[in-house]
């Protein structure tokens, strides 16, 4: 009978070493250690055997029932922990795998995108970059610039009187920024602020209440034209190229003296003259000067001791050559038609 018992323990561990799964595993424990098993078969056997063999035998019974049930919980760890690792390789996930780009939704409008490069130009030449009001005092946007409220130049920018105790306007321009510039940030002084800017405009395809400036603004000591000029060529040059040239012609504004009107050469005709220029193979695009004695006078800057000079652009202007966009409306207008082309 012990021999029985060696047997059927070799029996279970070879059937036992060849399973892969609990399934199979839990079958093989019903078929031998089961109540109708194959253990409980030969045990059973045990009652004809006399006293003294069954004590023996006993012993053995014992040992082999112990060992099997051992080897079967060995058998099942083995196989759960290959289970596991089976499992962990199924649902390995990568997390240094690049993510899924979001979705676009929307883009910048043009002109946020050409003033953001701006932005940047002006920035890694030393700019600040300064936000203002676009509900303006009287005072800054004409009486602190050199535009006393009796001024003719009142009338080239007539804008939307909102009143109240400072008499506040919708700004017309971003040199309303000069003298609070200066006054908050003194000399010297080397800034930019662009922003929207309003006129009591008659709409048509090349005038609207509503666009966008960016304002210049350098004050030190021995600040001279020279200065002025090159620093409207490092823009014009960013813009449009390296060939791109810039030619200065007077004209007058109430807070620079000398004054002038800045062109670029026509990036569409290289200055050979074309419908873009008006045959002239120049575009007008930036106001400048020598910022006036008065206007520094304001923001508590000595003009004998000080000299500065200032420019502005119109930035729709810029985003309408640039994209060729032949009516201002558009750029308000909050089209999704023409603004999913940007
Ligand atoms: N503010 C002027 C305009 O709106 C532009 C300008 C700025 C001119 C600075 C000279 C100096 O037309």
């Amino acid at each position: 009978m012990q021999d029985e018992f060696l047997k059927l323990n070799q029996e279970v561990t070879d059937a036992v070493a060849q399973v892969t799964d609990l399934e199979a595993l839990e079958k093989l424990r019903v078929e031998f250690l089961g109540r109708k098993g194959k253990m409980a078969e030969l045990m059973k056997q045990m009652s004809g055997l006399s006293d003294e063999e069954r004590r023996v035998v006993g012993v053995v019974a014992n040992q082999v029932k112990g060992q099997i049930e051992g080897v079967f919980g060995e058998v099942e760890g083995r196989v759960h922990k290959a289970h596991e690792a089976q499992r962990a390789h199924e649902e390995w996930v990568d997390v240094t795998e690049p993510s899924i780009p979001p979705t676009r939704f929307g883009s910048l409008h043009p002109v946020t995108q050409v003033r953001e490069e701006l932005e940047d130009l002006f920035t890694s030449m030393g700019f600040l970059v300064l936000d203002g009001p676009e509900l303006e005092s009287d005072y800054y946007n004409f009486t602190a610039v050199n535009v006393p409220p009796a001024h003719p130049a009142r009338d080239m920018q007539d804008t939307f009187y909102v009143g109240g105790q400072q008499n506040r306007v919708m700004r017309t321009h971003t040199s309303s920024m000069q003298v609070r510039a200066m006054k908050t940030h003194g000399v010297p002084l080397r800034m930019v602020s662009p922003g929207r800017c309003f006129r009591n405009e008659a709409t048509d395809v090349r005038h609207e209440h509503t666009f966008h400036q960016l304002e210049g603004v350098v004050i030190d000591r021995g600040i001279h034209f020279g200065h002025l000029k090159g620093v409207l060529e490092a823009v014009a040059k960013h813009l449009y190229g390296e060939d791109t040239e810039v030619r200065l012609r007077p004209k007058f504004y109430p807070f620079v003296e000398p004054g002038v009107n800045g062109e670029v050469t026509c990036f569409l005709c290289k200055g050979k003259g074309c419908r873009l220029c008006k045959k002239t193979g120049w575009l007008e695009v930036f106001g400048a000067g020598m910022i006036h004695p008065n206007v520094l006078k304001e923001g508590g800057v000595d003009s004998s001791d000080y000299s500065g000079f200032a420019f502005g652009f119109g930035l729709t202007r810029l985003v309408m050559l640039k994209y060729g966009i032949d009516d201002i409306r558009h750029l308000e207008a909050g089209d999704l038609r023409f603004l999913k082309q940007f």
